[in-house]
């Protein structure tokens, strides 16, 4: 049953708002790649290929024309130029042979993008190549989607959109400052290694045929070599583990007090982030911890030192594989799709102060939780299938997890208590008035009166 009442009810006043605090320790999350001056500065167009590279590795990329100069290309970031410079060392990568390697222990079509010293600096997955994607390489999957459509992936999930899901954890990560998940866009990449179906491949070397013997001719082909591919791009984290393999040995051995505080920060801002985007598939391997407890480490040869001996051992948390979220509508199943790290005993902690100052200022501000939405439209609407109906749904979802996260903040209660509250969806209704269609906004939130999504057992 719901049970529909006005939000202006619940919706905390300005009065009831926190002061921000002073900024928080921001996870460093370092990216293994080149710095820009070791490498060449030249731009991959088809002037800088000419000669280069054996014809073995190079005849289904398309080289770039020498119209598109550096700058030019699709893959532009101008807000980000760290990004955009990893992404140019991942194009000029592959063009010159280094190709992104599939990931075989995924589920989808998921690759380690490398630099030109073969070194990865990204995690490229497709959106074609997902695993409910027209070309996902994993056999099961095809046979899955073959033999059982009807129980085809999770039913609260807009299909194939994986990639956007992955590029919007990290859009509202960077709009919170919660620094945990490494920065993820959507890019168009080609490689000769992604899977392609047997039309494109062939279409790629006639073209490159005709253009290598009739090159007049080939010059009016808009495109030369295989598509690229829309997917999520997202920076590669060095010297991590999966949060599990720290996490069993944090079991054992303590962590030196300051280390156990900076943890649990890190540990509430991946559960702020995973409640607001509503992720489905927090497992411990999805997420991971770098811990470097390295000073005291082996001095003596003998191993595995005592942790509570290094002053301050450095730790970080990574949020990967965020593409099961932003449901359209809460989990029917109960107590499908948990978050694991409600199992853990940094759950059972209230929240901190300083996560409180943090988010609460934001996520109690309306105009704040609108101007996310909206930049989560911009996001969303690029892919072909995007449905509007099906977005202000999304949205319906993350509101109702933005007030409940934020009730449960100011009622000092912990991530355990956060997930047991009741879900609620909270809707957008834009009313307009007279013939200038002034629009205004008001919302109703519908409680669920299931019983509560997680329990402790
Ligand atoms: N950004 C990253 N930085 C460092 N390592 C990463 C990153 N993303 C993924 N990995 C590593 O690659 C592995 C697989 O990544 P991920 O889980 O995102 O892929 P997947 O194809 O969705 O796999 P699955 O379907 O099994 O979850 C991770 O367990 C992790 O070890
Ligand atoms: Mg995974």
């Amino acid at each position: 049953m719901n049970i529909d009442r006005p939000l202006a009810s619940v919706i905390p006043s300005d009065d009831d708002q926190m002061e921000f605090g002073p900024p928080p320790d921001v996870t460093n999350v370092k990216v293994a790649f080149a710095p820009r001056n070791e490498r060449t500065h030249r731009s991959p167009t088809r002037e800088s290929r000419a000669g280069e590279g054996d014809a073995e590795s190079s005849p289904l990329l398309a080289p770039r024309s020498l119209e598109l100069e550096y700058g030019d290309f699709e893959n532009n970031f101008p807000d980000d130029p760290i990004y955009q410079d990893i992404v140019r060392i991942a194009e000029e990568a592959i063009e010159f042979g280094h190709y992104p390697e599939r990931i075989y222990q995924g589920s989808s079509g998921s690759y380690f993008v490398k630099d030109t010293n073969n070194k990865t600096i990204a995690v490229f997955k497709p959106k074609d190549e997902e695993p409910y994607g027209q070309l996902n390489p994993k056999w099961t999957k095809w046979l899955h989607k073959l033999c059982c459509p009807c129980c085809f992936g999770r039913s609260c999930l807009v299909p194939n959109q994986g990639y956007l899901s992955e590029a919007g954890a990290s859009l509202v990560d960077q709009k919170l400052q919660l620094n945990v998940v490494p920065t993820t866009k959507v890019v168009k990449l080609s490689s000769r290694t992604f899977n392609y179906n047997a039309i494109d491949r062939a279409k790629a070397s006639t073209k490159m045929n005709i253009n290598k013997s009739f090159p007049q001719l080939g010059s009016k082909f808009k495109r030369l070599g295989l598509p690229p591919k829309s997917g999520s791009f997202q920076l590669f984290v060095t010297g991590f583990k999966d949060a599990d393999y720290w996490l069993r040995r944090f079991d054992n051995e303590a962590l030196p007090e300051s280390t156990a505080r900076k943890f649990q920060n890190l540990f509430e801002r991946l559960v702020v982030l995973d409640y607001i985007i509503r992720n489905t598939d927090r497992g411990n391997d999805n997420w991971l911890i770098k811990y470097e407890p390295a000073s005291a480490d082996n001095e003596d040869g003998k191993g595995e030192s005592d942790w509570s001996l290094v002053e301050n051992p450095e730790i970080s948390v990574a949020a990967i594989d965020n593409g099961l979220a932003f449901p359209f509508k809460h989990p029917d199943e109960w107590r499908a799709y948990p978050y694991h790290w409600a199992w853990l005993p940094q759950a059972k902690v209230p929240f901190s102060q300083e996560i409180k100052d943090l988010v609460l200022p934001q996520l109690s501000d309306m105009n704040f939780v609108q101007e996310l939405c909206e930049e989560l439209y911009v996001l969303f609407k690029t892919d072909k299938g995007f449905d509007r109906g099906i977005y202000n749904k999304q949205m319906a979802v993350m509101r109702g997890q933005i007030l409940n996260l934020t009730q449960a903040l100011k009622d000092d209660k912990s991530p355990v208590q956060l997930v047991q509250m009741p879900v609620v969806t909270v809707e957008r209704n834009r009313t307009s008035s007279g013939r200038t269609r002034l629009d205004s906004d008001s919302y109703t939130q519908s409680f669920s009166h299931r019983t509560p999504f997680f329990s402790w057992c």
